[in-house]
């Protein structure tokens, strides 16, 4: 019996608990072993959840218990996950994430933690929401240099302008759209419009791609805020959309290049239709040539799934899936984006 705890009862922690449930014996079976939740760790009031007895708001109670193999981390930020992901994976214990914040900033240091633990420390759900991407980059495209990624990372922002070009509304309108569609933050929803999830997914995968850490603040960002009905309008004019594309380029000995912007993108281009909170990303490979990665990049259900998939992989394979999930340390250089080595 492989037991899990899971930091976190939101929208993906608590998606993670469903999934968990729903599809308990596919998932065991697949572990290799039954996987239950001995833990949930929250600070808010769970006491009329059917599964109330799980949650605590004790953190040390999960490090204290050596039964506990495997931690699911789904709280977000990095204040709070930062330090706790650090503790479970200093005590040797595999954690999986959705927080692409907390990769983006720390994935460098917290790989070679789990490492130097022999315990896993893996992120899938971090790009793309439950669409696989990560995990195909650094396994099945191994045999290749990845020279470009490029694609939609953002589904909140991706619904905005789906929604504009369609039904001819201007941003604020399609923003308390996807704001009461539970897609984009109510206080502040600058995470998602301002393009800063979609430079934080460019920078995880831009790491990935040349094994050493590229912070988020390193690629210039723009987000959607300044798209106008007009803008839309000319757009269709020339036969395109506007999508807000993330993208990173290698070029000549190592150097890097990334970025994130909204794009004119020709309606004859696959990105063109790409709609709502679907995601895509084109990675282009020195042997296969373009492959794209399609599917739902954000919601409680999908993300889950991805984040179970870690769970499973850490159970079976433990620190055996890192040699290809990895990148070094790198100081984060001010301005455009150069090789540090
Ligand atoms: N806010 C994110 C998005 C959630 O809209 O894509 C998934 O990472």
């Amino acid at each position: 019996m492989a037991k899990i705890a899971i930091l976190g009862f939101g929208t993906v922690g608590s998606g993670v608990y469903e999934v968990l449930c729903r599809n308990a014996a596919g998932v065991s079976h697949r572990a290799g072993e039954p996987v239950e939740v001995k833990y949930i760790l929250d600070p808010k009031d769970f006491s009329d959840h059917p599964a109330a007895k799980l949650f605590i708001k004790n953190f040390d109670a999960i490090l204290e218990d050596p039964e506990v193999k495997v931690v699911v981390e789904t709280i977000g930020g990095t204040r709070f996950a930062y330090p706790y992901v650090k503790a479970c994976l200093e005590s040797g214990r595999s954690v999986c994430t959705s927080n692409k914040e907390m990769v983006a900033t720390y994935g460098a240091e917290l790989l070679a933690l789990a490492k130097a633990h022999n315990c896993a420390f893996l992120f899938e759900a971090s790009v793309g929401g439950g669409t696989p991407i990560i995990t195909p980059m650094h396994q099945c495209l191994a045999a290749n240099v990845i020279t470009e990624v490029e694609g939609i990372v953002n589904g909140t922002t991706n619904f905005m302008l789906t929604k504009m070009a369609r039904e001819d509304l201007g941003f604020d309108e399609a923003l308390k759209i996807a704001q009461e569609l539970g897609y984009a933050e109510t206080r502040d929803p600058g995470d998602d419009v301002d393009g800063r999830d979609a430079c934080r997914k460019i920078a995880i995968l831009s790491s990935l791609v040349c094994g050493h850490q590229i912070y988020p603040q390193n690629i210039p960002t723009r987000g959607i805020r300044d798209i106008t009905v007009d803008d839309v309008a000319a757009a269709e004019k020339l036969g395109c959309v506007i999508k807000l594309i993330a993208w990173m380029k290698r070029g000549e000995e190592g150097s890097v290049a990334a970025g994130v912007e909204p794009c004119l993108v020709p309606k004859a281009n696959q990105l063109a239709g790409v709609d709502d909170v679907f995601n895509a990303v084109l990675v282009k490979g020195d042997m296969l040539g373009d492959v794209v990665f399609y599917g739902k990049g954000a919601g409680k259900l999908p993300t889950a799934s991805a984040v179970v998939a870690d769970v499973v992989d850490a159970l079976k394979n433990g620190v055996k899936v890192h040699d290809s999930l990895f990148w070094q340390p790198a100081e984060p250089v001010e301005g455009m984006l150069t090789d540090p080595a």
